[in-house]
């Protein structure tokens, strides 16, 4: 067997043995090392962990569930790939595809290895690769610190996020949006720390911390600054990735093609995220699911005021001395 088929069937044979939780309409969820995995995710995220050899060249795009990823996959594609694709072409890739087969997550790389092996796959890849994750930062491959290449986390209002969540759990699980708990059960999740790949406080702090400690390796971004300056934002992810516009792109509105280019409205109506799936097994998903408001603030019409203070309370307490404003 080899190395990476070992290390998935390593993890998938301690999964049973990790304390479990069951959530209505979502996957089970296993703990390892602190976070909450969605069962599946586990054996790949952890086997990616111990054989992913990252390159100093690679992108590392981190987030929770629900933070904006196919946004951030989306951003940073169209960043770090322009001089091949300019923005406003109208054949762009991402007009052809979805962010998530233009940028794949390691963890369905791995997933995928029965199928495609994940070592020539990863090779195969130009550079500079660009890779998503949510794994925490802990979870990380030691190579990601060691080849010093770029992580960029996106974090989002965790109240935005479990809307988020639950419409998108409404929206795939195969037993109907009936079967899904109301949103005070979402909420009750979030705050008891057993959300996929939470608790949702410890995985912004790592990150948080490591993006204070190593400014120059990790970025920490937020969902709300990209709401409210697309293209100063995209400028800051340009240069944190080591590809700054240009004083003659800023002239062009290079920033904002981009920021337009990956724009709700644009990116929702491309056929392959209308209509397309992208996955394997368990995790095969519609496009379409990935795109639904965006916007800030939404949690607003659907939790009681309450509930909204609850979960800010319990974030606020967790991350108490580290310096994050959400
Ligand atoms: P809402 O459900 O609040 O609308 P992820 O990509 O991490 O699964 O996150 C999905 C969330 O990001 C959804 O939030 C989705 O609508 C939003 N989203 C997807 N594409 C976006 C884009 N181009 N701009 C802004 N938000 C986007």
């Amino acid at each position: 067997m080899d190395i990476t088929a070992s290390a998935i069937a390593k993890y998938e044979a301690l999964a049973p043995s990790l304390p479990r939780f069951d959530s209505n309409g979502g996957a089970t969820r296993r703990k390892h090392g602190g976070f909450w995995y969605p069962e599946h995710l586990l054996a790949p995220t952890l086997a990616a962990r111990d054989t992913f050899a990252a390159r100093p060249t690679d992108v590392i795009l981190a987030t929770m569930p629900k933070a904006g990823t196919t946004w951030l996959k989306a951003l940073a594609f169209a960043v770090t790939r322009r001089r091949l694709h300019a923005p406003d072409d109208p054949r762009h890739p991402l007009l052809g595809a979805s962010p998530h087969d233009l940028v794949p997550f390691l963890h369905t790389i791995y997933e995928e290895h029965r199928a495609v092996p994940a070592g020539p796959r990863l090779d195969a890849m130009p550079a500079p690769r660009v890779l998503a994750v949510h794994a925490p930062f802990s979870a990380l491959p030691a190579s990601v610190s060691v080849s010093k290449c770029r992580v960029v986390y996106l974090c989002r209002d965790p109240k935005d996020a479990v809307v988020s969540f639950w419409h998108y759990l409404r929206k795939i699980t195969p037993a109907g949006p009936s079967s899904v708990g109301p949103i005070s059960q979402a909420v009750d999740q979030c705050c008891d720390g057993v959300w996929p790949f939470g608790p949702v406080w410890d995985h912004m702090a790592e990150y948080w911390r490591a993006s204070v400690e190593r400014p120059e390796e990790v970025m920490f971004l937020r969902y709300e600054d990209l709401k409210l300056d697309g293209a100063g934002t995209v400028a800051r992810l340009a240069a944190f990735l080591g590809c700054p516009f240009s004083d003659e792109e800023a002239a062009r509105g290079v920033p904002e093609a981009v920021v337009a280019l990956c724009s709700m409205d644009r990116l929702r109506n491309v056929h392959a995220n209308r209509g397309g799936v992208h996955g394997v097994g368990f995790s095969v998903f519609n496009n379409s699911a990935f795109f639904r408001k965006g916007e800030v603030g939404d949690w607003k019409d659907h939790m009681t005021p309450e509930m909204a203070r609850r979960l800010d309370n319990v974030v606020e307490e967790k991350l108490r001395g580290y310096g994050i404003s959400l």
